[in-house]
């Protein structure tokens, strides 16, 4: 592929020379690790009170209304009870206040009868596109509002998808910070402006499922659950960088996570929830428990917990809750201040108005709810305002966008002498157990066995857990291609099961052979396990191979809940490779959109597929079969010591070959990109720290942190130009080098700082911009506890994925030298 270079323009700052930086600009070694500094996590209280700042008028009614509570009631609001939802917080009915109801998840509303399930995160990331991402917000938010929900435990920016094994990566978006951070926030403001609350979640560094709860062993001793082990540059860079994002957008609330940080747990952990999030990030709302994941009492409440959940209904038969009466206990003993009750209490019911969802005509929840709750004791122990209609359809219009995001997250990686799109073939020949349909049931979360989900014969719609959705149909690739087949008259020919193919070695029984081979393959993942293998399931490679040796024109079709390595990707019989993600409920539509070309594919990986597995192991799970066995209760630990260089990050700085690089694409026309310049400063001189940085008036944090690190100092723009013959979207990227630090962690060779998605006919262009923000320039100085942009040349590379720049050039943020 020609890799056109263009000079950056001539801008005010300095003249630039083309400054190309591929492989290694950064020192090889990092920073020694020394095991003991991760051993503590530093305390940091007391609790920062809410002040409201940008919801002062719902904080005022909050305010008024926690004022009429008495303590028990105030213990209510910050205590889950058993109800009709996942989550339920009790009604104080001699106020008017009909409780909350918080329902799962990321990708639909799981609890629900008649509704939809849209494409997941991953599926969200790799279709780079802000406008869609926000949509599905939307969408999505209509349904949990139309069903009575007033909180949606979603989006997840956390497993952000440090290792690809983990089996909750799908749910979020990319391992690349700054991308989810994007998609993380569209996704919140879309779902908000709908009036449903955001969770974002799991705040952090819930990187693997192996072990994310303690466990108790034969002896009856309780190991701990693993300990992300995270230095601060990291934590602020990599794994906190996207929920400042969230912050920002206006999240309701923040759901902290089963792990342990530095050997304190998540939800117990001060100076991530009193310092990184509710002091240094601002944050105004509440902080909520993973179900199960408060160990204490007094210990989280003071370090920042402000919701217990599930709360009075626990995982076993026995009703407890550390918060509940054991909170009165602890207000009545003096262990926690009564200020602190008040502010969790208006944390909670901030949002609630806010949102308007103390309006008469909020929905109240739909009864169906009720028999599909897994925590449902037999008795609650309030009445619940229910909507007067049970089984509500609140399934609108949305299987539109489901088909066309769908559609918009495939990845065309392979297509050699434009085997796609479909040209009406004669005879198509179907393979693989992700092509039919569903025979085991449509729901990947029975029960507690969170590996429901893992069918032999079916599409993969979605991935398992807590973040699936209850499918009122799916669309089988099968029956979406036969649909579509008969239009010209194709003879469409199907072995489902892969065993026949790869044990007898052959194309049988088809007859005659098929011109165009079509391999459906999945790889399954789900909450509660993580995968043991990156490789397609169900002996999927080999499937592929042998339908590859046997057919000159393959194509083969992944759906999977995270990313793959593809051994059999140059495999010369391969002729086309579509990475479709997990598509919802009109997976097979939007794949037959891309197979025949009423859509043309825009996708961009939003990882990095590796040539082989064990390139992967500078993030690999911590499990052994020893660990396993452990009696020493902090024996799980997981240390992050790449620091910064995840995904391709780390592929970059050891100048790696990969199969597929992060943000590669293929289209099928083609595009150029030009004419790359660079603004003058927005204000001049800049200054490395934020100008806020040493006031001691300006007062708490807003949300998302200094006002400055949002503000845009630089805009970076360039032309993209359709050089093909076919209307496409082009996914045009801005990656930034930034200086080497002394004395700081190895910075990466490269990181994302920009993107858009642009529709453009043949022979269009379109300008497209990049506005830099101060915390895009910058990083977290440990030492200082503030992010600094750099003294030095910041390298620019504009193109089509991580590898593929067609411009690039450099500037000097703070100005100097040329
Ligand atoms: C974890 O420990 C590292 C090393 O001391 C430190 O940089 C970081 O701030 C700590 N983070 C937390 C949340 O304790
Ligand atoms: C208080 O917490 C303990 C567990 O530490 C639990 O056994 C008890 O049931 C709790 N009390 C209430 C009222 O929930
Ligand atoms: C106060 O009450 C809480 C909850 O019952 C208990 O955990 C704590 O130990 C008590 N503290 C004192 C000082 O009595
Ligand atoms: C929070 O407000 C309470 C009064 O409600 C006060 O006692 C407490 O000191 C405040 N905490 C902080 C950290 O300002
Ligand atoms: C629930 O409603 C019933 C019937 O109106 C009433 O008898 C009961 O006291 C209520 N329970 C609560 C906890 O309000
Ligand atoms: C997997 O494929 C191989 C051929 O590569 C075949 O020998 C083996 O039997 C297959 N396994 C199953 C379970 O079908
Ligand atoms: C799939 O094919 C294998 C190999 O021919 C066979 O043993 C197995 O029974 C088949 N499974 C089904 C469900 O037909
Ligand atoms: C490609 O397919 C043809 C037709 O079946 C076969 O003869 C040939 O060996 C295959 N090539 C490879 C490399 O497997
Ligand atoms: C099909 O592929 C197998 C290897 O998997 C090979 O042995 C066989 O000859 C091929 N058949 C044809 C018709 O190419
Ligand atoms: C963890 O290790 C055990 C023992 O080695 C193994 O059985 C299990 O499959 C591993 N889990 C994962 C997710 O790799
Ligand atoms: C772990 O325990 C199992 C059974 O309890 C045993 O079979 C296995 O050998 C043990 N592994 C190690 C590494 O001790
Ligand atoms: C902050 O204060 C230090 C020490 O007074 C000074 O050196 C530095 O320039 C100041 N930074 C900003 C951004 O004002």
């Amino acid at each position: 592929m020609p890799r056109h270079k263009s000079t950056l323009a001539k801008g005010a700052i300095a003249l630039l020379a083309t400054h190309a930086v591929h492989g290694q600009n950064t020192p090889t070694a990092g920073l020694p690790w020394v095991q003991s500094d991760y051993a503590t996590s530093p305390p940091v209280y007391p609790s920062p009170n809410a002040t409201g700042q940008g919801w002062e008028t719902a904080f005022e009614q909050a305010s008024g209304f926690v004022s009429q509570l008495t303590l028990e009631e105030k213990v209510r609001l910050v205590t889950g009870t058993a109800g009709p939802c996942v989550g339920n917080i009790g009604p104080v009915p001699r106020l008017g206040f009909n409780g909350l109801c918080l329902q799962d998840g990321p990708l639909a509303i799981r609890e629900a009868d008649y509704a939809s399930v849209f494409p997941a995160g991953l599926t969200v990331a790799a279709a780079w596109d802000r406008n869609l991402a926000h949509a599905r917000g939307q969408d999505m938010a209509d349904e949990f509002v139309g069903k009575g929900a007033h909180v949606a435990l979603g989006p997840v920016a956390g497993p952000l998808g440090r290792s690809g094994y983990g089996g909750r990566n799908w749910e979020g978006f990319s391992p690349d910070p700054w991308l989810t951070g994007e998609l993380f926030a569209e996704t919140i403001v879309g779902m908000e402006e709908r009036g449903i609350q955001a969770c974002a979640k799991h705040y952090i560094g819930n990187e693997q499922e192996t072990q994310r709860n303690p466990s108790v062993n034969d002896d009856g001793q309780t190991i701990e659950a693993v300990s992300s082990n995270i230095d601060d540059r990291t934590m602020h860079e990599v794994y906190a960088w996207p929920f400042a994002n969230a912050v920002k957008a206006g999240a309701s609330s923040i759901m902290c996570s089963y792990n342990r940080v530095n050997g304190s747990y998540g939800c117990q952990n001060s100076k991530l929830l009193n310092g990184v999030l509710k002091d240094e990030l601002g944050f105004q709302g509440y902080v909520v428990s993973d179900w199960g994941a408060t160990h204490a009492g007094v210990a989280p409440i003071l370090a920042g917990l402000d919701m217990d959940m599930p709360g009075g209904i626990a995982f076993t038969e026995t009703e407890h809750s550390y918060f509940g009466g054991n909170l009165t206990a602890a207000v009545n003993n003096g262990s926690v201040p009564i200020g602190r009750v008040d502010d969790m209490a208006r944390r909670i019911m901030t949002p609630y108005f806010r949102l308007g969802q103390n309006e008469a005509s909020y929905p109240g929840v739909d009864p169906s709810s009720d028999g599909l709750n897994f925590f449902k004791p037999a008795q609650f122990l309030y009445n619940w305002t229910y909507n007067s209609q049970r089984d509500i359809d609140v399934r609108g219009d949305h299987a539109n966008l489901i088909r066309e995001l769908g559609a918009a997250g495939i990845v065309l990686l392979k297509n050699v002498d434009n085997a796609l799109p479909l040209k009406a073939p004669k005879n198509i020949g179907i393979f693989g157990n992700d092509a039919g349909d569903l025979v085991n049931g449509q729901y990947s979360l029975s029960n507690l066995n969170l590996g429901d989900g893992n069918f032999d014969y079916g599409i993969l719609a979605m991935g398992g857990g807590s973040g699936a959705g209850r499918l009122t149909y799916v669309v089988p690739p099968l029956d979406a291609i036969k649909e579509r087949a008969r239009q010209d008259g194709t003879l469409v020919q199907y072995v489902l099961n892969n065993s026949v193919t790869t044990q007898s070695g052959n194309l049988q029984p088809m007859y005659p052979a098929p011109e165009v081979c079509l391999v459906f393959l999945k790889t399954w993942a789900t909450e509660g396990y993580d995968r043991e293998s990156l490789l397609v399931d169900w002996n999927g490679t080999a499937l592929a191979t042998t339908v590859a040796d046997n057919c000159t024109n393959t194509i083969v079709v992944t759906h999977s809940g995270g990313l793959n390595v593809l051994p059999f990707a140059d495999h010369p019989n391969i002729t086309a490779i579509l990475a479709a993600h997990l598509g919802g409920q009109e997976a097979g539509n939007s794949i037959v959109d891309v197979l025949y070309g009423a859509v043309n594919p825009s996708g961009h990986l939003p990882y990095t597929i590796a040539k082989s597995e064990a390139d992967y192991s500078f993030a690999a799970l911590t499990n052994s079969s020893a660990l396993l066995n452990t009696t020493d209760p902090n024996a799980w630990q997981s240390d992050f010591r790449e620091r910064l260089l995840i995904d391709y990050r780390h592929f970059d700085h050891h100048g790696l070959p990969v199969q597929y690089e992060f943000g590669f694409g293929l289209s099928y026309t083609t595009f150029e990109l030009s004419n790359i310049s660079v603004s003058d400063p927005a204000t001049s001189p800049i200054a490395p720290l934020p100008p806020s940085a040493n006031s001691t008036s300006s007062g708490p944090n807003p949300p998302g942190g200094a006002p400055a690190l949002w503000q845009t100092l630089y805009t970076v723009s360039a032309r993209v130009t359709n050089t093909g013959a076919r209307p496409g979207a082009a996914v045009p990227q801005l990656y930034l080098s930034l200086p080497q630090p002394a004395n700081e962690d190895v910075t990466p060779a490269r990181v994302l700082r920009g993107f858009e998605k642009v529709m453009l006919q043949p022979g269009e262009s379109k300008v497209v911009t990049f506005p830099l923000m101060r915390r895009d320039l910058s990083y977290w100085d440990v030492e200082r506890q503030q992010w600094v942009i750099g003294d030095g040349e910041v390298g620019v590379h504009a193109g089509f994925s991580s590898r593929d720049f067609r411009a690039e050039g450099a500037f000097r943020p703070l100005g100097g030298r040329g």
